[in-house]
């Protein structure tokens, strides 16, 4: 029996429909990003309690569908919870693909009940669900092996990766039209299966750094795949989240492509031609210059004005909480202290900005690229803590190097740099920073918490 009738279940919908849209719009700062999330998980509350009151559930579905959410939420809510902010990509991965699939499962049971009786519009909405859904889910699983480091993150490309892909992407295309043409649940299956592979076939060539962008890439083919589900359902409600995940998703994947200076097809179909992402982890034995916490402290200390640029390590070693502490104690002293925030600092977007708002750094310190370069030749110290990619020079100057074409902090524009990190390893991207090797470079190694600990200490004494 329903509980709840049509139009009452309808208008709830939309108040759903309309916390997931003021959940986008709080989720564009740091600042109300919280106030956003909890809007939106309010929404999908909503949208699972009116789903489950407006349903006419047979026999023994109900007792399925709750047993469902209490193992789904058992699963997911202690693994969200813990995860490492570094590790919340993987989480995403995973997260999305299960959206993916459940949206290509949702195809297949709607092929199932209509049994071939019903409208072309409709099969064709379900075959667009299973196909993209399914790549979504297969990609999705994939993108999480690599950087949970199951497999390797590195590109792999298949003998005849090419003609593979094409030839999948054709027998896709093929079992889509029948599937619509015929509504029959047996070529649903096949189309499944195509979707699968192709999942697999995308992913397998990318690496390196852009795996995370594959990923929002995927979350916004999940959007889609829902959002034919609620064609066919029809569902508002699924048409309208799957429509905002979609743009959103694919909003964000052009963002953290042109962020990262490439192409969204480049990186999808880059290694087909030969190219790869993925660079060395091989340490340079290259003479540099070593500072220590004292020198360290006392160029901050007598510095007009210094720039902050915090990179991944600031991540790994946790140092969020110091480092706000050194800035806190500069700018006390006169110091212009503020952090230069690069877009794809770390390992996902805003990364830099959720962690720095944990240790309350105020957002009017936290100043962009393109603000901050402006800036630079008038810096007098720039402290890397834990960042390399987003500020080596070669980006700008070597049209060979992976990140040729990314903008970058133009820390070698500044004064004087010190590099906060452990070893002479490179970053993400696999290659040598020059920034390292300038006569204008110092480099304190060691893990960014105690090294940033060490420097607080030291600045008491100047
Ligand atoms: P990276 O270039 O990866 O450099 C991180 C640096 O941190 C390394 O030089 C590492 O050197 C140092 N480090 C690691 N752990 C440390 C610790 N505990 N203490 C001190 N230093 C430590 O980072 P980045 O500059 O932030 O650049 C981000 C890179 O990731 C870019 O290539 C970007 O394209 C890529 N990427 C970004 C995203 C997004 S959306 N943000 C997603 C995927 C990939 P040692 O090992 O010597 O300490």
């Amino acid at each position: 029996m329903k509980l709840l009738s049509y139009d009452v279940a309808a208008l709830l919908y939309l108040v759903a429909a309309v916390c997931f849209i003021l959940a986008l719009k709080g989720l564009s700062s740091p600042r109300h990003a919280r106030r956003g999330n909890l809007i939106g998980a309010s929404g999908g509350a909503l949208a699972v309690v009116t789903a489950l009151l407006s349903t006419d559930f047979h026999g023994a579905n109900l007792p399925v569908v709750l047993v469902a959410i209490v193992l789904g939420c058992i699963i997911a809510v202690p693994w969200a919870r813990m995860v490492k902010m570094t590790d919340l990509p993987q989480l995403v991965a995973i997260f999305n693909g299960v959206g993916g699939g459940a949206a290509a499962v949702v195809g297949i049971m709607e092929l199932t009940e209509w049994g071939g009786a019903t409208s072309l519009f409709a099969t064709s909405a379900t075959a667009f669900a299973i196909l993209i859904g399914s790549l979504s889910f297969a990609g999705s699983m994939l993108t999480f092996a690599k950087l949970q480091g199951i497999m390797t993150g590195r590109p792999i490309v298949l003998p005849y990766a090419a003609i593979i892909m094409l030839g999948t992407m054709a027998i896709s295309a093929a079992l889509a039209v029948v599937t619509a043409m015929t509504g029959n649940v047996w070529w649903g299956l096949g189309l499944l299966l195509a979707g699968l592979a192709s999942g697999v076939l995308t992913v397998l060539p990318v690496g390196g750094a852009d795996v995370p962008i594959v990923i929002s890439l995927l979350n916004a083919f999940t959007g889609l795949a829902v959002a034919a589900s609620g064609f066919a359902m029809p569902n508002t409600l699924m048409l309208v989240a799957g429509t905002l995940v979609g743009a959103s998703g694919s909003i964000l994947t052009i963002a953290m492509a042109n962020a990262m200076g490439r192409s969204v097809l480049g990186i999808l179909f880059g290694a087909l031609k030969g190219g790869s992402t993925a660079g060395s982890t091989q340490a340079s034995d290259r003479p540099v210059r070593r500072a220590q916490p004292d020198d360290v402290a006392i160029a901050l200390a007598y510095a007009s004005r210094v720039v902050v640029v915090p990179g991944y390590g600031l991540a790994v070693a946790q140092a969020q909480h110091t480092c706000a502490e050194l800035v806190t104690a500069l700018r006390e002293r006169g110091v212009d202290a503020v952090y230069g925030i690069h877009p794809v600092a770390g390992r996902m977007p805003g990364h830099m900005n959720v962690l720095l708002a944990e240790a309350n750094v105020p957002y009017e310190l936290l100043i962009e690229a393109d603000d901050i370069n402006a800036a630079m030749p008038s810096t007098d110290v720039v402290l890397v803590v834990g960042a390399n990619d987003v500020v080596n020079p070669a980006a700008r100057t070597d049209p060979s190097a992976p990140i040729y074409g990314m903008p970058i902090i133009n820390a070698d524009h500044a004064g004087q740099v010190f590099f906060l990190k452990r070893s002479m390893r490179p970053g993400f991207a696999g290659i040598e920073n020059e920034l390292l090797f300038s006569d204008k470079t110092q480099l304190l190694f060691g893990d960014a918490k105690e090294s940033l600990g060490a420097v607080v200490a030291a600045l008491k004494e100047v």
